[in-house]
């Protein structure tokens, strides 16, 4: 009965005097009002209401009408014992005849305000419930948005368009405990937020000490939530107050303010969120002095109770993203790290793995954009992208299991083959000079003056001529070391050298090219022998090998296959598996154009000069003539000039 708080109207009969209901009707408000006074409209906006009425009620042409327009727990009935009104079975009533014995009457009247009480509970409950479910749902999917948010500023945001959602406050501000960048003891509040649904400002970002003169400061030390109804009326006793600037500043009124701290796991505040001005309507917006008075409450203990549990998880989500953010940059630090490893062994291609995996990447958003073409319908996610420029990064870290000389080798010999060469050739020299002494000497002991200066001079000419071959030799061989295309000519000087020894008594061993320095100056194009291309080329393996080791999360699965395609080619004919299209993955294509274009125009490899951007493009339209490459992603590279990205993005 004490619940039952809300006005009750009681309507009698004149006849009927209820002066003996009082016991039980004393505690409501009652207004006693004549049949004939009964204005339905207005007993049609309150609620709650008794009604003794008796025959003579329904007499009365009015009044006809009452039933349809009271709701369920309005209505007792005290009637005459025959049901003369058709009453509707959902109303509560009960039939009196008006001379039932006093006692039965007031027991009658005060079930039925039992009876509306219950109902009056039930129906509160029901929509508290209701209220709680919704509350429940918005919260979970409150959870479910802040819980797969991974970058910290949309998390930010998503937290305080949330709070003020829930609690249909006007404004909120979001601040985070951060170092004093000045003094690493100290902890300051640093404004990360601000979204106001009446104003349209751009907030500056500030800071302010962490202490109690501040409601947000307050609250992050006390962790206790502030609920302010009046801006304007907060006592002076107390630690804290709030500044009018904004409000003067911008024209508006601060009165109800809701503040909360981000509490974590631990307990710890590691943010505070202010909200202003709870409107009666969310979509009010709050213009003049008027808007501010008629629409402003004050925030409930409903929102209290929400924003406190908001706070906690957004606070869970916030150091998860943190945690996330952590997380990546470590791991990205690590793969930098490996590149740095792989281009530490072959310092003439450094930068070329960052630079292939931002042509890719660059490469890859351009696809995502195209309309048109077989590529109209592929588009790649934030993660696609972020799982392509691992796999750029990484694509040639298999260089690591491979030796150095041959990473590094410039031309077809080694330098220590070459300088080898050059002594024997010394040593040739020297052999002939030798001899041509020895010849002289013989001479001169059988050979009267005259003859032997003819001879002399016969001797050094034939000496300079087999020098002059020698050192011509030597510089063919010097030539042919380069790594170019060996011309048929070239095949005739090595036979020509091949058969020259180093000395006319020499063996076989004192040749002046072994057979191994033969093959290796034979090798028709490039620098590298089978052998030592087979070898570059199992970088790719050993690439995949240590990539697929890594247990990688579900949305980076790719890296291992994309990087292992790097070398593949259209046609089947690429290395290591000789795959074709249909089982290159599409960022496979898309890197084997980043690689084969870097490789041709970078300037920082010493054996080979940097190609102009026309030049490399020719040579990549060569190689879709070969069927090596996807002529379609080689469009999209060239119509979006990606290289020059890249320029850009380099030389920053
Ligand atoms: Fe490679
Ligand atoms: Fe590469």
């Amino acid at each position: 009965m004490e619940d039952f708080n809300i006005q009750n109207i009681l309507f009698y009969p004149e006849t009927l005097s209820i002066d003996f209901l009082e016991p039980v009707i004393q505690k409501k408000e009652v207004t006693q009002i004549p049949f004939q006074k009964i204005d339905i409209q207005s007993i049609n906006k309150k609620n709650n209401n008794v009604f003794i009425i008796d025959k003579s009620f329904f007499l009365h042409p009015e009044n006809t009408s009452l039933f349809s327009i009271l709701k369920q727990e309005s209505l007792l009935v005290l009637a005459d014992e025959n049901n003369h009104f058709n009453i509707p079975e959902n109303l509560i009533y009960q039939y009196i005849h008006p001379a039932y014995p006093k006692s039965a009457f007031i027991k009658t009247v005060s079930n039925v305000f039992n009876t509306l009480d219950q109902i009056k509970k039930l129906k509160q409950t029901e929509k508290e419930l209701i209220i709680a479910e919704d509350k429940i749902d918005e919260l979970q999917a409150v959870g479910l948005a802040m819980s797969t948010q991974k970058d910290r500023n949309m998390l930010l945001n998503i937290i305080v368009r949330l709070c003020i959602d829930t609690t249909g406050a006007d404004a909120g501000t979001l601040y985070l405990l951060d170092d004093n960048p000045e003094d690493q003891n100290e902890k300051i509040l640093r404004f990360m937020v601000n979204q106001n649904f009446s104003l349209n400002i751009q907030s500056v970002p500030f800071t302010m000490p962490l202490d109690k003169k501040s409601l947000a400061g307050y609250v992050a030390i006390t962790h206790k939530i502030l609920n302010i109804k009046d801006s304007y009326s907060i006592p002076e006793s107390e630690e804290f107050l709030h500044s009018k600037s904004f409000d003067e500043k911008y024209n508006y009124i601060t009165k109800s303010i809701l503040t909360f701290p981000m509490l974590n796991r631990k307990d710890e505040a590691i943010g505070v969120i202010q909200l202003i001005n709870k409107r009666k309507h969310i979509d009010v917006v709050l213009k003049d002095k008027n808007d501010f008075e008629e629409f402003v409450v004050p925030f409930n203990e409903i929102d209290e109770r929400t924003v406190s549990a908001l706070g906690s998880q957004a606070a869970v989500a916030l150091e998860n993203t943190m945690l996330y953010d952590s997380i990546q940059k470590l791991f990205e630090g690590f793969i930098k790290a490996s590149t740095k490893a792989i281009e530490s062994r072959d310092p003439t291609t450094s930068g070329h793995s960052e630079r292939v995996a931002f042509y890719s990447v660059e490469l890859a958003k351009a696809v995502s954009e195209t309309t048109s073409g077989k590529y109209k319908d592929t588009y790649f996610s934030p993660e696609q992208i972020k799982e392509l420029e691992y796999s750029g990064l990484l694509h040639d870290f298999g260089k690591v299991g491979v030796r150095e000389d041959v990473l590094i080798k410039a031309k077809k010999l080694y330098p220590d083959e070459l300088q080898a060469i050059s002594y024997r050739f010394a040593f040739a020299r020297q052999n002939i000079l030798i001899q041509a002494q020895n010849e002289k000497l013989a001479t001169a002991k059988i050979e009267n003056r005259e003859e032997f200066e003819k001879k002399s001079l016969e001797i050094d000419q034939k000496t300079n001529e087999s020098l002059q071959k020698l050192d011509h030799y030597l510089e063919e061989i010097k030539r042919i070391n380069e790594p170019t295309v060996l011309k048929s000519e070239d095949f005739g000087i090595l036979e020509e050298i091949e058969k020259i020894s180093c000395s006319n008594e020499c063996e076989e061993t004192d040749k002046l090219l072994t057979p191994e320095e033969l093959k290796k100056l034979k090798i028709p194009k490039g620098s590298l022998s089978d052998e030592e291309r087979k070898e570059i080329e199992s970088h790719v393996l050993h690439t995949y090998g240590f990539l697929k080791n890594i247990p990688w999360t579900s949305e980076m699965k790719n890296i291992p296959e994309i990087a292992y395609s790097h070398h593949e080619k259209i046609n089947g004919k690429g290395y290591p598996r000789g795959i074709s299209d249909k089982d290159i993955l599409v960022q496979g294509k898309i890197m084997a154009i980043a690689d084969i274009y870097d490789a041709l125009t970078a300037s920082d490899r010493p054996y080979k000069k940097a190609l102009p951007v026309e030049k490399a493009i020719h040579i990549l339209e060569m190689e879709v003539k070969d069927n090596h490459i996807d002529k379609e992603l080689l469009d999209i590279f060239v119509q979006n000039k990606i290289y020059e990205k890249t320029r850009i993005k380099i030389e920053e």
